[in-house]
């Protein structure tokens, strides 16, 4: 039998990439290419882009220049790039970078096995009329780990006006619960014991039921509960206007449904809020948060910021800060403003760098406090750890909370997959310790 052929993958970006890198990975193992964590050993380098930053995008171009030398050793070596940047920029890449053979979409890479073979075009970024889905391997081949992505909604119609996500994902799509439910169940039966169901828009998702009818998100996660072996359901990211009754009673009432939601709000005024093209008000927000605390009191909240948004004033900015303060967020993500091409904001008057930059680090000075603050608030709680691997120490395991902090545990090897019980003893920056119950 002849060698497997080799495939090294790079993931940039968001959830969606991880789970679209090992669906590809799956894809390209049907044709009998393994993994390899070793790029100079690679038969093909597939490099997963991000489009959401402009930092994010320059990164493949930094990464395509450093593989020059690789692929001047062995011409054979295929490059392909994948995810939103392919998207977005198609044959654009390989005018820039001669080296790259491949150019493949988020919507079109279940092709990725016949552009490799060279059947298929070289650049392939349209929204094809198949699902995807319908032409990927039907069972999941994961690392044995006891978590897992599964994602259940693509796209985004809601068109925030900084946003490249609508463009470069396309229109929503749901995909329906029968087919949610057997890759779940697959998940399951291979170990896995906490899924994170992913969406542009995941509580957006609306998909077609074993009934015939059409399901809310709610319901979904209650389908989803229900599989036995399956111990925690996580889902991201979410837009406030898509928090429906029975998604937010699921917080209250479904013990497999974890204490933890990533909420973007993006800004706290008005003005702001509506120049972003968000559609609601910062008490719009505000409400939704006491309503989601009255079903879930100890429920840990995170979020996204975008800071220096074109016309952002110093209230503007102050309103965001108030916002924070009245919210107390467990944890949350801030950007300073990147203009990308082809959305609405894109050519209007940018806030003054340095100003952003200030306004920037308030921000995360007080984001950063109230983290602190929350998980020096987990000292001498008893919570819930998944564990997941091994940690850096000998005899250290490493799991995530019900609130998903990462927490450090003295425990056996044989613990891994095991829900525990811990005591938290120690709050460091970005992580907890305990000790088993
Ligand atoms: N500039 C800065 N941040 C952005 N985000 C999305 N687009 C931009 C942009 N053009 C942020 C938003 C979003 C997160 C995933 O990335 O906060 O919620
Ligand atoms: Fe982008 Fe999210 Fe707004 Fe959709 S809802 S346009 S993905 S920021």
């Amino acid at each position: 039998m002849a060698e497997p052929k080799k495939l090294f993958i790079k993931t940039y970006g968001c959830q969606m990439n991880v789970y679209d890198s090992a669906r590809m990975a799956e894809a390209m193992g049907a044709d009998g290419y393994v993994l390899t964590e070793d790029q100079g050993q690679a038969d093909m380098v597939l490099l997963n882009t991000c489009h959401i930053r402009e930092k994010a995008a320059e990164k493949l171009y930094s990464d395509l220049g450093r593989l020059k030398p690789l692929k001047a050793d062995r011409p054979d070596l295929k490059i392909a790039v994948a995810g939103c940047v392919a998207q977005a920029e198609g044959q654009e890449i390989v005018n820039r970078m001669p080296l790259v053979d491949l150019v493949v979409g988020p919507q079109t890479y279940h092709r990725l096995p016949a552009m490799a073979r060279g059947e298929g075009p070289a650049v392939l970024t349209e929204f094809p009329a198949e699902d995807k889905f319908d032409h990927l391997p039907q069972t999941r081949n994961t690392r044995r780990a006891p978590t897992a992505f599964l994602t259940v909604q693509e796209g985004c119609d809601k068109f925030c006006a900084f946003c490249v996500v609508p463009y470069t994902r396309g229109a929503e799509v749901s995909r329906p619960v029968e087919r949610i439910l057997a890759e779940a169940r697959d998940l399951v039966s291979r170990g896995v014991r906490e899924l994170t169901l992913l969406g542009q828009n995941v509580n957006g998702w609306h998909g077609l039921g074993p009934d015939g009818r059409e399901w809310q998100f709610g319901r979904l996660i209650r389908a989803v509960a229900e599989i036995d072996g399956l111990d925690r359901i996580r889902y991201t990211t979410s837009h406030p206007n898509d928090m429906g009754d029975d998604l937010i009673a699921a917080h209250c009432d479904e013990p497999k449904l974890m204490p933890y939601l990533h909420l973007p709000v993006q800004s706290g005024s008005d003005r702001v809020l509506k120049a972003m093209n968000r559609k609601h008000h910062a008490a719009d927000y505000l409400r939704l948060i006491e309503r989601i605390r009255e079903a879930r009191p100890d429920i840990l909240l995170t979020s996204d910021f975008i800071v220096g948004f074109p016309g952002e004033t110093e209230q503007d900015h102050q309103d965001t800060l108030r916002l924070i303060e009245t919210v107390g967020y467990g944890m949350a993500y801030s950007f300073k403003y990147s203009p990308r091409p082809g959305t609405p904001a894109a050519g209007r008057d940018e806030v003054a760098p340095e100003v952003a930059d200030r306004r920037l680090q308030e921000l995360q000075a007080l984001l950063t406090r109230q983290q602190k603050a929350a998980q020096q608030g987990m000292v001498g709680r008893r919570v819930g750890v998944l564990i997941e691997k091994k940690g850096r120490e000998a005899g250290q395991m490493i799991g995530k909370s019900d609130y998903l902090h990462s927490v450090f545990v003295e425990a056996p090897e044989a613990a891994i997959g095991a829900l525990v019980q811990v005591e938290i003893t120690e709050s460091a920056s970005n992580s907890l310790a305990g000790r088993l119950i």
